[in-house]
């Protein structure tokens, strides 16, 4: 308990997104409101909050996310309730609850929102994180799988993202995954000895999980382990060879990553991460893949899925470097007025200004012109708009471009469609 006057501090592990930061935040969401548009995708907003069993039954009570992430607590009513640790347990959820399966045809749902998992954090990890998600439910298509990921090249491109790699791997189905699980356990235990004490323990509990160790010394014997894809069902190979084809018919260039088995139980045939080499240790900025038996485990219809959780702090991270894309929130006007006859019709301007959706600001206390000329440099201002006595009495105001350091005089009933004409033309 934090003591009277002392200061409060965020969370360990969540943060605060300043507004210089917000914005470039709010640009990179308008591009994927606006890729998912174009791909069909609608939004779907789910709670934050959801009952602990879903992702027990879901994610999977063994993983690390269950046993060790998750923020559960027991209500009044002693509910057990967790902050989500990601969505597309939400979503396939909320499709199961609300019928959407009645509809008919394929169901595209994306959402934008924060997620939490109480990991150790650090630069591109943190407690409370953002995901930009998609979901597509109702087909097992591999046109589907590779549609999607056609859709996220296109829309990293946008972003002016260069330096990345799609890894790509499949993870059978319950089947055959089954019988790779037993050949691995196998393989495991003439092993097992020279791994570290986690993977040790990791043979006897989930075997797949030792495929994504990242002890350094445990690294040559790992690579050693039979492949999954070499162990998949006719059925699987060929949809994995339907995705990888339609892939080169599409241009997406991908690595196949046999060990890439993903942290999540629900996951089976195609697989998916993409890195960035400009992230250091937290390279995977976003991961997903196919999920055909999950809606059966919540207690819905059969209804295959696939999906993608994009982690927007590391995307940001990348987007930042890349330096493409730059925040569209630039303020339009500064109106800087001198003497008080000219407050009045200042202030009409700016009103004026607003409500045409040209972003305007204005002080009210009387400030000399340099000072204001300094003041709409901070704020970003592309013009300064001067009205002082001599502008009244001419009937013309000054707009200075802050830019270019050019100034125009113009009548104050034309100054909207000046604004409007420049900025355009500026872009
Ligand atoms: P995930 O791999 O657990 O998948 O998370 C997706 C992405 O979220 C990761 O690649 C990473 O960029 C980001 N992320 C995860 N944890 C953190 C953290 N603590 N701090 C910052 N970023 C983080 C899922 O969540 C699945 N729901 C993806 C999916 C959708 N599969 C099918 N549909």
């Amino acid at each position: 308990m934090s003591r009277r006057g002392e200061s409060i501090r965020a969370v360990k592990g969540t943060r605060d997104l300043l507004p210089a930061e917000a914005a470039l935040w709010q640009r990179v969401e308008a591009e994927a409101r606006r890729i998912f548009l174009a791909y069909n995708f609608r939004e779907i907003r789910t709670p934050v909050l959801e009952q602990t069993a879903l992702f027990a039954r879901s994610v999977g009570a063994d993983t690390d996310i269950v046993t060790k992430e998750m923020y559960t607590f027991h209500d009044r009513d002693d509910e057990s309730l967790t902050l989500r640790p990601e969505a597309t347990a939400s979503v396939v959820r909320a499709y199961i609850e609300h019928a959407l399966y009645n509809e008919g045809g394929i169901h595209k749902l994306y959402y934008i929102g924060p997620m939490f998992r109480r990991e150790r954090p650090q630069k591109g990890r943190y407690r409370q994180f953002y995901q930009i998600g998609a979901e597509v439910l109702g087909s097992d298509h591999p046109s589907i799988d590779a549609e999607f990921l056609e859709m996220l090249v296109l829309f990293l491109r946008r972003l002016g993202l260069q330096e990345f790699a799609l890894l790509l791997n499949s993870v059978g189905c319950a089947n055959c995954r089954a019988e790779y699980v037993k050949t691995l356990r196998r393989a495991l235990e003439r092993l097992k000895a020279s791994l570290c004490v986690d993977c040790q323990r990791r043979s006897e509990t989930n075997p797949l999980r030792v495929l994504d160790c990242k002890v350094e010394a445990d690294q040559p014997v790992i690579e050693k382990l039979p492949h999954i894809l070499e162990h998949l069902c006719p059925e699987c190979r060929q949809h994995f060879e339907r995705v990888t084809g339609e892939l080169d018919q599409r241009g997406v260039a991908y690595q196949i990553t046999p060990r890439l088995v993903r942290g999540l139980d629900y996951y089976t045939r195609t697989t998916f991460e993409m890195t960035s080499s400009v992230l250091g240790a937290q390279n995977a900025f976003l991961g997903g893949g196919r999920y055909d038996g999950l809606a059966e485990m919540l207690g819905g219809p059969r209804t295959p899925g696939f999906g993608v959780a994009i982690g927007q702090d590391r995307l940001m991270l990348a987007v930042e470097q890349a330096g493409q894309l730059k925040a569209g929130d630039r303020l339009s006007a500064y109106v800087a007025w001198m003497g008080e006859a000219a407050l009045s019709p200042a202030t009409r301007l700016v009103q004026e200004l607003r409500g045409e959706d040209v972003s305007a600001e204005i002080s009210y206390e009387p400030i000399k012109l340099k000072k204001s000329l300094g003041v709409a440099n901070r704020l970003g201002a592309r013009f300064a708009i001067i009205v002082g006595e001599g502008e009244l009495a001419a009937g013309r105001y000054q707009v200075k471009d802050m830019t270019t350091g050019q100034q125009e005089e113009v009548e104050p009933g034309r100054i909207v469609s000046y604004l409007r004409e420049k900025l355009a033309s500026s872009g």
